[in-house]
């Protein structure tokens, strides 16, 4: 069955032309004017500052702007620019960006990688300064203590590097994708293949440098640990800019084992997902096997992509009793460095060296949406097969491609309460879904067409994952799921997506909102309410 774009796209084109025709919603809050009294601030506290501060008639300021815009759906004309860019080059910059634009009712958006998948780190349609963290990207590794100090613009790639450079038997739980920005990374969760056996990001963070609404500098002890529970987990950007982190290192082996075995539906992909599901949050917690089903010329391939610390001799024999399925043979292994498999999970070509993981320049692919879900309950096969015809329906319907990634819980991720950090999904979770839908063709009909499929295969896909709420990764943001007006919060729509990401830590996150900025200054499309209670 197509499902009918063609029927609902004149309704989106009418709202999309509407809007255009119309100036963006004006705010009381933000104007020409005040931008221009915010650069003076900025220039009367801080004279070297100007120097970073990228205004549109800067040559430079597209540039600067686009470095960091990971999907081509936001690089278009029709995407709202900042008013100006300010990239402090030291911590005293942020704490003048922060009060002059507070004293001058502009709003700020954070961003350190541009990854956010909104593009809520450097879009909105209200006037804007983005406060950009690249520059602020120092790090220092303390093997002996098993610690590290990283500012919130470094990459995982350049963490990951500067680690391995310090030791070959140190590690740090995060992201596969080596582009991320650590300021928004940590904050909204972070996850990768060290999950199951040493948890998020989140839970191993010691201590945090931050910026508050006054332009104090604080760390976890003037802080308080209310605050520094809410940016574990809550995202940043709703309460405070986070310039550094304290992190805890983890040990891993010399070397680890990584494979990667695609199924065909003939060769048992059903089978092999249906018990993937019962078998891979319950393995050993040095073993993480993400499932990868995806559309490959209109039939399905479902690769399982592993990561063990340990060498194949341990390896082979713990699949072998527990998951058959998968039929792994030593010759399917390659036992590598840590920093290697951080290079082939992101895809590098094999043999890349590490210093690749230093470079910065990246620049945007494809036009993207993505979605998430979590499953609590096995799916049965005939749940799976449906999903398969959604997913090579999909790809039919928008000549997109398609993936949907499989995480798999359990081990230490259901060993840490629910309420200790403000990611929610812990004990009780198999699996945390993404789908990744990804075309070429930047035509905006093309592109809202493609949209309304994906969210018309996520509602498909509903029987299948949690329920009341139907939960959601903070770090996967999805503007569809109760986005707000960009220049209020309001609270019926923050508690959408609030329960969703944050379940019943959302009320906590209000609170503490309410006490470190009652006035709401640090804020975006989908951020936390202040609530007096
Ligand atoms: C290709 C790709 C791969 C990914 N892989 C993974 C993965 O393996 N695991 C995972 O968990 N997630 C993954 N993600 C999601 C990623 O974790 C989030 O998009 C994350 O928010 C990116 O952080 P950033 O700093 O790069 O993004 P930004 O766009 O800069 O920021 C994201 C959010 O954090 C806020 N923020 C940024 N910096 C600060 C700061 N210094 N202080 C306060 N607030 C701040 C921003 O305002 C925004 O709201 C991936 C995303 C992409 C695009
Ligand atoms: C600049 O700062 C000085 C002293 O802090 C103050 O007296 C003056 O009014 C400021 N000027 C502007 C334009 O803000
Ligand atoms: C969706 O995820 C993929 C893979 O991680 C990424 O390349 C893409 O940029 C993401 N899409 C958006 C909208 O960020
Ligand atoms: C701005 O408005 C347009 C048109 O309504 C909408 O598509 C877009 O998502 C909005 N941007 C943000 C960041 O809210
Ligand atoms: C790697 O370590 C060596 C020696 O410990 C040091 O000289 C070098 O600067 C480091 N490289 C980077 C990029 O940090
Ligand atoms: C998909 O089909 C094309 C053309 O028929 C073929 O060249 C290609 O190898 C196929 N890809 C896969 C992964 O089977
Ligand atoms: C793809 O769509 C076309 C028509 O829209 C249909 O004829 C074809 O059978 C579909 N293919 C698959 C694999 O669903
Ligand atoms: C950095 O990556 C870009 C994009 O992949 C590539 O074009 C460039 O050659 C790389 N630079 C170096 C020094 O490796
Ligand atoms: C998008 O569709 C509308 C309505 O069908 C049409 O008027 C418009 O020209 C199309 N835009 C593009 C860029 O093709």
């Amino acid at each position: 069955m197509n499902y009918p774009c063609s029927t609902i796209f004149p309704l989106i084109t009418l709202a999309f032309l509407v809007s255009l025709s119309l100036p963006w919603p004006a705010t009381s809050a933000s104007s020409p004017s005040s931008v221009h009294n915010f650069l003076h601030c900025l220039a009367n506290k801080s004279a070297p500052l100007l120097e970073s501060v990228y205004t549109p008639t800067n040559p430079s300021f597209n540039l600067v702007l686009q470095s960091l815009i990971r999907n081509r759906r936001f690089l278009t004309p029709q995407t709202p620019k900042p008013a100006a860019i300010v990239a402090p080059t030291i911590v005293s910059h942020v704490q003048a960006t922060v009060v002059c634009a507070r004293d001058n009712g502009v709003q700020i958006r954070i961003r350190s990688g541009g990854h956010d998948y909104e593009g809520l780190s450097y879009r909105s349609n209200v006037t804007f300064v983005i406060l950009d963290m690249f520059n602020l990207r120092s790090i220092k590794v303390d093997v002996g203590k098993e610690v590290a100090y990283v500012q919130a613009g470094a990459t995982l790639g350049e963490l990951y590097y500067t680690i391995a450079n310090a030791s070959n038997v140190h590690a740090f739980p995060s992201g596969v994708c080596t582009g991320l920005g650590t300021g928004g990374h940590f904050s909204g969760g972070g996850y990768g293949t060290l999950m199951r056996k040493y948890g998020l990001s989140v839970d191993n963070i010691l201590d945090a440098q931050v910026v508050d609404v006054n332009g104090n500098i604080l760390n976890r002890a003037t802080m308080g640990e209310d605050l520094f529970w809410a940016i574990r987990g809550g995202g940043g950007a709703s309460f405070a800019v986070i310039v550094a982190w304290k992190i805890k290192l983890v040990r891993v082996p010399e070397k680890v084992t990584v494979f990667s075995l695609p199924f065909s539906l003939e060769q048992g992909a059903t089978d092999v997902a249906f018990k993937w599901q019962q078998v891979a949050p319950k393995l050993h917690e040095d073993l993480f096997i993400r499932l990868q089903p995806m559309v490959v010329n209109g039939t399905i391939i479902v690769n399982a992509i592993g990561f063990f610390l340990g060498d194949s001799e341990r390896l082979v024999p713990l699949l072998d009793q527990s998951f058959p399925e998968l039929n792994l043979k030593k010759a399917d292994c390659k036992e590598i460095r840590w920093i290697d498999s951080i290079l082939s999970s992101a895809n590098f070509p094999p043999g890349t060296p590490p210093e690749a993981l230093l470079n910065r320049t990246r620049g945007a692919r494809d036009f993207s949406k993505n979605k998430s879900d979590y499953v609590k309950s096995v799916i049965s096969k005939r749940g799976i097969e449906t999903i398969w015809k959604l997913l090579i329906e999909l790809a039919n319907t928008t000549s997109a491609t398609v993936i949907m990634q499989w995480n798999p819980y359990g081990g230490k991720m259901g060993e840490i309460p629910a309420s200790s950090t403000p990611f929610p999904h812990r004990s009780g979770y198999l699996f945390l879904v993404q789908y990744i839908v990804s075309w070429a063709e930047g035509d905006i009909n093309v592109t809202n067409c493609n949209i309304e499929r994906v969210r018309y295969m996520h509602d498909q896909i509903a029987p299948f994952v949690s329920k009341d709420p139907r939960e959601a990764f903070l770090n996967y943001r999805d503007n569809d799921i109760g986005s707000t007006a960009s220049d209020k919060t309001n609270f019926k729509d923050a508690q959408v997506y609030g329960s969703k990401y944050f379940m019943d830590n959302f009320a906590r996150l209000t609170r503490v909102k309410a006490k470190v900025d009652p006035h709401n200054f640090f804020k975006n499309e989908q951020s936390i309410p202040p609530q007096f209670k």
